[in-house]
Formats: C-alpha cells, structure tokens, sequence
C-alpha cells in the first residue's frame, strides 16, 4: 500500500492575499464547495481575526462543508486562536493553523522579539491551540531562512507541546529544489521527536521553482503533505500549483510512489472559477489548466496523437476535466438541461432564485449566440445579477457610437444601490469611453491597472471575459465581466470592480 499524500489547499487564504483577489464570502463558498468536489484533504478557509468578513466567511465555510478539514491561519497568539477556534466550531473537522516568525531577519526587524521570546511564543500558542482543537499545525514563518539549531529547537518543542503538523514555509520563494529537500530531511533526522508529526511543504514561486521545491520536500525530505492553491494563485509570483503537485505526482507515481485522494476530473472546473471570480487569467501555456495544455499545433504531433495518443502526451484532457470545448446548449435547451449542466460542471446555486435569475441571462445569452459552450455556463454562474449578493452597482444598458476618424461617444445606464442613472462621455475608443461614463458619475478616483479581454472559447463569437484592475487609497481590486459584447464585458467588469471597492474593509496582512 503507497503512503497518501495530503492537498492543504490553500486558495482561500493564501491564494486570496495576492493584490486585487479578494473574495466575497458567497464567492470563498462556492469555491469552497468545489475544493470539497475535487476531495483535497485540507481547506485553508482564510485568517479568521483578519478581518470580520474573513471570520464569517470561514464560519460559513465550517458549517458547510463536511468531507474535508477546514482550517483557519492565526498568529502565535491567543485571540487569533481564539477567532479561529470560534469560526471553526461548526466544522465536522477543524484544524487551527497557527505561525510565528523564526528566522533572524524577521525576528529581529519585525517582530521585534529575541529567539527565547519567539520559542516561548510558539509553545505558548500551541499549547492553547490545543485546548480548542486536536489538530494543530504550525509554521515557522519564514522557516526556510531560519537558523536550523534554532528552528529543531523551535520545532521540538512545539511537537512536544502537541502540534501534528509541522509546515515549512518557504515565505519568499528563495529556495532551490535540492537544498530544501536537505533542510527538511536534516530537519527530520535532527528533531527527537519528529516522527510525532506530519511534516508539509509551503513554498513560494518568486524563482519559478514552487512547484520543484514541494516535489523535492517530499522525495528528499519525506513531507507528507502538500500547501498549494488553484492556478498557483498568491502573493506576487504565486503558491505552489495545486494542479501541478497532483498531476505530478500521479503522472509520475513510478517515481514519487505516492498516492493522493484528488478527483483529478474537478481540476479544470476548479480553475476556471478560480480564475472567473478573482479575475486573474490563467496563461495559454500554463501546465495542465492552460487553454493549450493539450492543443497540438504541429502536423507531426497531431499525426502522432490521432494514431497513438501516448506519443506526444502524457496525461489524458478529459482526466483533469476538460471537456473538449463541448457545445452543450443552445437556445431550445430547457430549464431543466440546464439545471443538469450546472450540476455536472459542479455548480451550486443555493437557491431557485439564483437559478431563475441564472437560467433567465442564458436565455438571453442564447438569443445572441448560438452555441452555448461550458465555458460560458461558468462565466454566466460568476455573474453577480446571478448571484446572491446585493451589490451596490448594477449595468442595466448601454450604447456607443464609434466610426473611423470620429471620436467614440458612449451612454451608460447603470444602478447605484437600486436607482438608476445615467452617465455619458466620449474616449479613446468606444470602452475607454464607457468607463468614462461610469466614471463620470461614480468619481471613484481610483486608477486602473490593468485591462485585458480574453476569448472564453476562442474565436471571435465567443464571449469576451474582460478583467479590470482598479487601485484606490492603497487598497487593489479585480473586477470581472463576460459578454459576446467586449464593450459591454468591459462596462461589466468595471462596476465589479467598483463594487468590490467600495464593499471589503481592511484586512490584516498573514506577512505583514
Ligand atoms: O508563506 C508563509 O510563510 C505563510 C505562512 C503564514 C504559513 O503563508
Ligand atoms: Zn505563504
């Protein structure tokens, strides 16, 4: 029997840290869900005492969910512990994952603390932790640079004070693949007591070498298990990639002799909500969740897969859930096909309500475009008219003129908090002149970061997904929009974006 390999997802929390992904808690419960479908072991749900909403959207995701571990982050002190303990008291099983500080930089500059002082902390911590719950993970954050006399001090002791994991971080992305397998494997043959707790991996990718390091943990250094996110989403350059550890390790399990519990067909649902509902677009090339992860340009490999599919690949599509670009519905399709669509894409609606107002923006959809394709069925379940939650703006029309050597003019009806108004300007081109018109009501001030328009299904009558990135008094936000109309997408992904703005109060940063 090969040992498991345990999936801590860590999406929701660290995942959500990196500027600009911020979630609703409606949206960290879909997710949620869909984590539960593709069975990873372990939820990071969020950082309960950072903010109210990051404590209610852990709490709803503790109800909730039942077949994997919920767990929440909190500093080595006992109102973090506390908060999270609370948030999870619902969760059929809860695990409170709490951290300090332990290399000289950070102790030193910023907690401000001496090495005895940290060692006491951490115990301290664990030792409550485990009067709320039984299972306790603890990181030294920043481990990887920490002093390894002082970090199997460190470690030993919070064993014996009952942590049962123990997690490695590699905080910022500074390791290589042999030499972190050696710390962890030093690291275990040095503790006394190591054996008396799982040990993980958590590595950052600001040298592109996440996803090599975790692997190297686990082959050299014996971890068992794996922190990681969906499309490697985090702080800068990103977390370990969830869909890469799995696919690795099973592709590779000649090598890695390692099972794990992953459904592996949930992986491409997983990503594309993920990247719906953050904003952040998964690159064409990306391994196994990139749009050409499993196209063949060239004739010779097309030639080679149509006579033996294993002589250019390695992992079969439909196994990580791609569907082959299916058109599943069209304009006849009834409410219940597309009850079941949802369903077999893995989408929740928590109410008839929702699917109403879902099923009522397909039928419009599909007045305009003939074939429905799934990816569409998974913009349209992103939309917030579809969702739940009340938000501030609404687009209820709009309309542009824009014509060679003339300057685009456009008029934008929208709702703020349920009243209509109006808002018009000219621009650049005809979505320059639309945000303009939003703008010109809102007076949001805010700069915008980023704009890009992405195919959801790859020729022009697809829809536009476009992604728009507004930064205002230090705070980052993504909006999102789809329709086959860009300008329309994009006076969409504007009003999320603005929404999400003036809704999310401030949060305590996990590395701050
Ligand atoms: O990267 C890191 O050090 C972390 C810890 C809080 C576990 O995310
Ligand atoms: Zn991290």
């Amino acid at each position: 029997m090969s040992e498991q390999l345990i999936i801590f997802d860590t999406t929701l929390r660290d995942g959500e840290q990196s500027p600009g992904a911020s979630m609703t808690k409606d949206e960290k419960l879909r997710i949620a869900r869909q984590l539960e479908r593709l069975k990873v072991d372990v939820i990071e749900a969020g950082f309960a005492a950072s903010s109210n909403g990051d404590f209610e959207a852990v709490k709803a995701i503790a109800d909730v969910i039942k077949d994997s571990t919920i767990c929440s982050l909190a500093r080595a002190n006992d109102r973090d512990i506390s908060l999270a303990a609370d948030a999870l008291a619902g969760a059929a099983r809860a695990r409170i994952h709490t951290f300090i500080a332990t290399s000289a930089l950070h102790m030193e500059k910023k907690l401000r603390m001496t090495p005895e002082q940290v060692l006491e902390q951490a115990k301290q911590a664990v030792r409550y932790a485990r009067t709320r719950v039984a299972d306790v993970e603890f990181s030294p954050e920043d481990g990887y640079r920490s002093d390894m006399d002082f970090l199997c001090r460190v470690v030993e002791a919070v064993i014996a004070e009952g942590a049962t994991t123990i997690n490695i971080p590699d905080t910022v992305g500074y390791a290589v693949p042999e030499l972190y397998g050696q710390f962890i494997k030093t690291l275990r043959e040095r503790v006394p007591n190591s054996d008396k707790a799982i040990w993980s991996v958590h590595c950052h990718n600001d040298l592109g070498m996440a996803v090599a390091n975790s692997l190297a943990g686990v082959k050299i250094g014996g971890a068992r298990q794996v922190e990681c996110t969906i499309n490697g989403l985090g702080e800068r350059a990103g977390n370990c990639s969830l869909e890469e550890i799995v696919m690795a390790v099973k592709t590779r399990r000649d090598y890695f002799g390692l099972t794990v519990g992953v459904d592996t067909t949930q992986i491409v649902p997983a990503s594309r909500m993920v990247s719906q509902t953050t904003g952040f677009v998964v690159q064409p090339n990306k391994a196994v969740v990139g749009a050409n992860a499993f196209a063949h340009a060239s004739g010779i490999h097309q030639d080679g897969v149509l006579k033996a599919r294993d002589t250019y690949e390695i992992m079969r599509a439909e196994d990580v859930g791609w569907s082959a670009n299916k058109i599943v519905l069209g304009k006849l399709s009834g409410r219940n096909a597309f009850k079941q669509r949802l369903q077999d894409l893995g989408i929740q609606m928590d109410s008839e309500s929702e699917i109403n107002a879902a099923f009522s923006k397909f039928k419009e959809l599909a007045d305009r475009k003939a074939e429905i394709f799934d990816e569409d069925i998974l913009a349209l379940a992103s939309d917030e008219s579809v969702t739940a939650e009340k938000e501030q703006y609404g687009l209820v029309s709009l309309s542009q003129r824009s014509e060679t050597g003339e300057r685009p003019q456009a008029a934008v009806v929208f709702t703020v908090d349920g009243k209509e108004v109006k808002g018009e300007s000219d621009g650049n081109g005809p979505v320059d002149a639309s945000l303009k018109a939003i703008e010109s009501h809102v007076k949001s001030g805010a700069e915008m970061v980023l704009y890009s328009v992405n195919a959801i299904s790859g020729s022009t009558e697809s829809q536009g997904e476009v992604t728009v990135r507004l930064q205002h008094g230090g705070r980052v936000v993504n909006g999102v929009g789809a329709d086959p109309d860009i300008v329309v997408a994009s006076a969409k992904a504007y009003l999320s974006a603005l929404n999400k703005l003036h809704s999310k109060a401030d949060r305590v940063a996990a590395q701050g």
